[in-house]
């Protein structure tokens, strides 16, 4: 197990804020998990299990241990009548992962292609885009208990998803380390393409019958045009949930508001999106100091440089709460705030 000593946070996480930690650990194998939880140093500091850094704002230096998950190895675990089952360790890409899959000929994650951040982030906030969410074709998820060191496999009910939402996420986050994760996709495909964006850019590449490779391709062209890659400017993908109302409210929100933009849901309440109540209060493009909003995309928090995570996070809440006394919705964070 690698322990490293006053370590800088800023290559782990994708908004590049320059925090530090007291430990940082690496766990390259089960058995750095295992020792990890036997370390009595680490036993009554605080501690934080890191992937990928994709989903996360560091406020400031984290007195405690990092656990990095640095797991890797994927395989095909079993193939029945119906499905294949295929298994990631939980430090692996997760485009690579996407990649692997759709190499040897499976389909059913090439929607997710792109998503920054490991295998084993995805399941904790239900990982989505372009019309499927990670919960549609995940299996199970293995996890080891921080404290007792027990291994557990949830089944997909008990990982309790919705949307951006999973029981990690909540209560069990940080009582488990995520070790892998199995998804089962099924040997017939179901294309997901009725998203517009993935529609107008399968049209503009003359693909007539979609697969799995020629709709990864259409969806990293979509986001690589509309969303900043992480290597590049830092940002932690979009920085608030898309808001659920119920038709009520919405009926009385477009009284004042009649171009609202609302998207059903199966239950009959609506989702609207984010971006464009913050594009309508003037966040699009908005910076102060290093900290912004990506002004192709107003759902993103940026990093221009050497913004810390207070100044980033002082800005998405100017941002929250200009939406608030505009349109009365609470928007919420999508990121853990640590
Ligand atoms: N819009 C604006 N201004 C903008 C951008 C978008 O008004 O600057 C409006 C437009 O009306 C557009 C609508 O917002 O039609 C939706 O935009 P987009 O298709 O980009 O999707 P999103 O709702 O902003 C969600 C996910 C993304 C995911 C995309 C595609 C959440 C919080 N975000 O974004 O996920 O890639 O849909 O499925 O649900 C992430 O979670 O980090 C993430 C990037």
């Amino acid at each position: 197990m690698r322990i490293e000593e006053n370590a800088s946070l800023e290559p782990y996480n994708t908004l590049r804020v320059a925090a530090r930690c007291r430990f940082l650990v690496q766990l390259q194998s089960l058995s750095d998990v295992d020792e990890f939880i036997a370390d009595a140093r680490f036993r009554h500091v605080p501690r934080m299990i890191l992937g990928g850094g994709s989903n996360l704002l560091l406020r400031g230096d984290f007195d405690g241990v990092v656990a990095r998950v640095a797991l890797r190895g994927m395989e095909t675990v079993r193939s029945d009548t119906g499905a294949v089952y295929l298994r990631a360790a939980a430090g692996e890409d997760w485009h690579t992962f996407v990649v692997w899959t759709i190499e040897h000929g499976y389909a059913g994650l090439e929607n997710l292609s792109l998503i920054p951040g490991t295998v084993g982030g995805a399941p904790i906030q239900n990982i989505g885009a372009y019309g499927v969410e990670l919960s549609d074709v995940l299996h199970c998820v293995e996890a080891v208990h921080t404290v007792s060191g027990e291994a557990r496999t949830f089944d997909k009910n008990a990982c309790k998803f919705s949307y951006r939402e999973s029981v990690f996420k909540r209560g069990e986050r940080a009582n488990y380390i995520i070790t892998a994760i199995t998804v089962r996709l099924p040997h017939t495909p179901r294309y997901v393409t009725d998203y517009h964006g993935v529609r107008q850019a399968l049209r503009d590449n003359d693909i007539t019958e979609p697969n799995a490779h020629s709709i990864s391709q259409a969806v990293c062209q979509l986001r690589r045009a509309k969303l900043p890659d992480p290597d590049k400017l830092g940002n932690a993908g979009s920085f608030f949930k898309n808001p659920v109302l119920s038709d009520a409210r919405l009926t009385s929100l477009r009284r004042r508001h009649s171009q609202l933009p609302a998207y059903p849901q199966a239950n009959g309440d609506y989702k609207i999106p984010a971006a464009w109540l913050l594009e309508q209060c003037g966040w699009k493009g908005r910076r102060q100091g290093d900290a912004g909003f990506y002004d192709r995309h107003a759902l993103v928090l940026v990093n221009h440089g050497h913004a810390s995570g207070a100044e980033l996070l002082a800005l998405a809440d100017r941002a929250r709460q200009d939406v608030l006394d505009r349109f009365g919705i609470e928007l919420e964070f999508e990121p853990q705030i640590i």
